[in-house]
C-alpha cells in the first residue's frame, strides 16, 4: 500500500491529546511478560505495525497473547524456558528494536531461529549485536555485512562477559542484558553515554536483580521473572512532533496527555528549550516503574543554537522533528555528533537534507550532523523513502511552510504512529491522506 500526505501550508495546533504508547516499552512488556511466569496485564500498549510484529514473534515462539484491544494487552507468560522453535523465519517487520533485542533473547534458547526484516531492516547493522553475542558463545551468522537475515544457532551455553559498547545503543544493551538473563555468571554493559534504560526498569518490575554502578549495568544468569502490571506511557518521541509544530505555529496551545519523561529519553525537550521553546511539564509522576508528566507547549520563536553533544543520544529518535525546528528558528543550530543518525530506519541525514532542500530550507548535510539556517521555506514534495519519523517531521514543517508539503511513501507511519493524520487533522494540521 502506498501512502502520500499532503499538508497545506499555515493553521495552528491546540488541544489536548495523547498520542500512541511508548514505541520501546511496548516492545519490552512483550518480551519480557512472555519469559516471565505468571500473567502479565499491559495497558497503553501501541498498536503500530513494530510492537505488533514482536508480539506475532512471540505467538510465533508459543506464547499465547490476548489483544490488543484498545491499548490493552495480555499475555501468558511460558518461563526462561517455556519458548518453542518456532515454524518458520521470525519477522520483524520495520523495527529494528525487535530483531537486536530478540537476538539476545533468542541467543540463549535450546533451539535455532532466523530474524527477518523489511527492506529498510534488511538494511541495517547487526553486527554491533551479534560480535559482542559471540564472545558470550552464541553463534549467529549474518548476511553479507554483517546485515539481517540473523541465523541463530541454538544450544551453544552462553558465559557473561563485561562489554564496553563502542556506540551508545540501548538495543546494544539491552540484548547483552537479555543473553546475559540465560548466561552463567555476570552480564556486564558499560556504555560511552547514557542511553535509555527501560530494559533495565522493567527487569527490576519482573522482580530481576540489575546492578547499576556508574556507566555500567549487569545482570546475572538464572533469575526467573514473575508477571507483573505494565502501563506504557505516551510515546515522547511522538509526541515530539507535536512539541515541535505547536512551538513553530504561532498562536498554539496544545497538551499532550501522560507522556513518558524518563530522563534518559527527554534531550528533546532539553534541545528545544534551549532554543526558547515554552514547555510546562505538569502533574510529574510515576506509573510503572517511569516517570510520566503532561507537557503543555504554546508557540515561541525558536533560535538556532549548537546542540550540545551530550543530548545526541538521549535525542536520538527526534532529530527529524528538531532540524524542522532549526529549519523555523532564527539563526543557526549545528547538529554534530550524530552518525547514528545515518543508520536508522533510513539514512536521517542525507534524507532530510535531500527534504530540506525540497521544501527550500538551507540545510547541509555533514559526516555526523547537520547545519541548518533557520527562515523562510516555500513548500514542495519530498520522498520520506519509508521513514516514518520524517514523514512527521515535514507533515509539521507545513505549518509554517508558504506552499503546500506533500510526503510521498508513508506508509510506515503505522509502525509508531497509527493515526496520526486523524489525530493531526483534530488538533488543527492541514493533513490529508491518500492510500492507493
Ligand atoms: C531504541 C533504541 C535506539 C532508538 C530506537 C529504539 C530502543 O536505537 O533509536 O528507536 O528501544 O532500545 P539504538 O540502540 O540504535 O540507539
Amino acid at each position: 500500500m502506498t501512502v502520500n500526505y499532503r499538508v497545506d501550508p499555515g493553521g495552528v495546533l491546540k488541544g489536548r491529546i495523547r498520542v500512541p504508547g511508548d514505541k520501546s516499552i511496548s516492545h519490552r512488556s512483550i518480551m519480557l511478560a512472555s519469559i516471565a511466569e505468571g500473567v502479565t496485564r499491559v495497558t497503553g500498549f501501541l498498536e503500530g505495525e513494530d510492537a505488533l510484529a514482536t508480539m506475532n514473534v512471540f505467538r510465533a515462539m508459543g506464547v499465547k497473547i490476548d489483544g490488543p484491544r484498545q491499548g490493552n494487552v495480555t499475555v501468558h507468560g511460558v518461563g526462561m524456558r517455556g519458548l518453542k522453535a518456532p515454524a518458520g523465519a521470525l519477522d520483524c517487520g520495520n523495527a529494528g528494536t525487535a530483531m537486536r533485542l530478540l537476538t539476545g533473547l533468542l541467543a540463549g534458547q535450546t533451539f535455532g531461529s532466523e530474524l527477518t526484516g523489511d527492506d529498510s531492516l534488511r538494511r541495517r547493522p547487526m553486527k554491533r549485536v551479534a560480535d559482542p553475542l559471540a564472545r558470550m558463545g552464541a553463534r549467529i551468522e549474518t548476511a553479507e555485512g554483517g546485515r539481517p537475515p540473523l541465523k541463530i544457532r541454538g544450544g551453544h551455553p552462553l558465559t557473561g562477559i563485561s562489554y564496553d559498547m563502542p556506540v551508545a545503543s540501548a538495543q546494544v544493551k539491552s540484548a547483552l542484558l537479555l543473553a546475559g538473563l540465560y548466561a552463567a555468571g555476570r552480564t556486564c554493559v558499560t556504555e560511552p553515554a547514557p542511553t535509555r534504560d527501560h530494559t533495565e526498569r522493567m527487569l527490576q518490575g519482573f522482580g530481576a536483580t540489575v546492578e547499576r554502578s556508574g556507566a555500567t549495568v549487569c545482570v546475572r544468569g538464572g533469575a526467573t521473572l514473575k508477571a507483573a502490571a505494565i502501563d506504557v506511557p505516551a510515546d515522547i518521541s511522538s509526541a515530539a512532533f507535536f512539541m515541535v509544530g505547536a512551538s513553530i505555529a504561532e498562536g498554539s496551545d496544545i497538551t499532550l496527555e501522560h507522556v513518558g519523561v524518563n530522563p534518559t529519553r527527554t534531550g528533546v525537550l532539553e534541545i528545544l528549550k534551549l532554543m526558547g521553546a515554552n514547555l510546562e511539564l505538569m502533574n510529574a509522576r510515576t506509573s510503572g516503574g517511569e516517570p510520566v508528566a503532561d507537557i503543555r507547549v504554546r508557540s515561541a520563536p525558536l533560535r538556532g543554537i549548537e546542540v550540545p553533544r551530550r543530548l545526541v543520544p538521549l535525542a536520538i529518535d527526534e532529530f527529524p522533528a528538531l532540524f524542522i525546528a532549526a529549519a523555523s528558528a532564527s539563526g543557526e543550530t549545528v547538529v554534530s555528533g550524530a552518525e547514528e543518525l545515518r543508520v536508522k530506519e533510513s539514512d536521517r541525514i542525507q534524507v532530510m537534507a535531500d527534504g530540506l532542500a525540497a521544501v527550500g530550507a538551507d540545510a547541509v548535510p555533514t559526516a555526523d550532523g547537520m547545519r541548518i539556517r533557520g527562515g523562510a521555506y516555500r513548500g514542495g514534495r519530498l520522498d520520506c523513502r519509508g521513514d516514518h519519523r520524517i514523514a512527521m517531521a515535514f507533515a509539521m514543517a507545513a505549518l509554517r511552510a508558504a506552499a503546500p508539503i506533500t510526503i510521498t511513501d508513508c506508509a510506515n507511519v503505522a509502525t509508531s504512529f497509527p493515526g496520526f493524520a486523524e489525530l493531526g487533522r483534530s488538533t488543527g494540521l492541514r493533513i490529508s491522506e491518500t492510500t492507493r
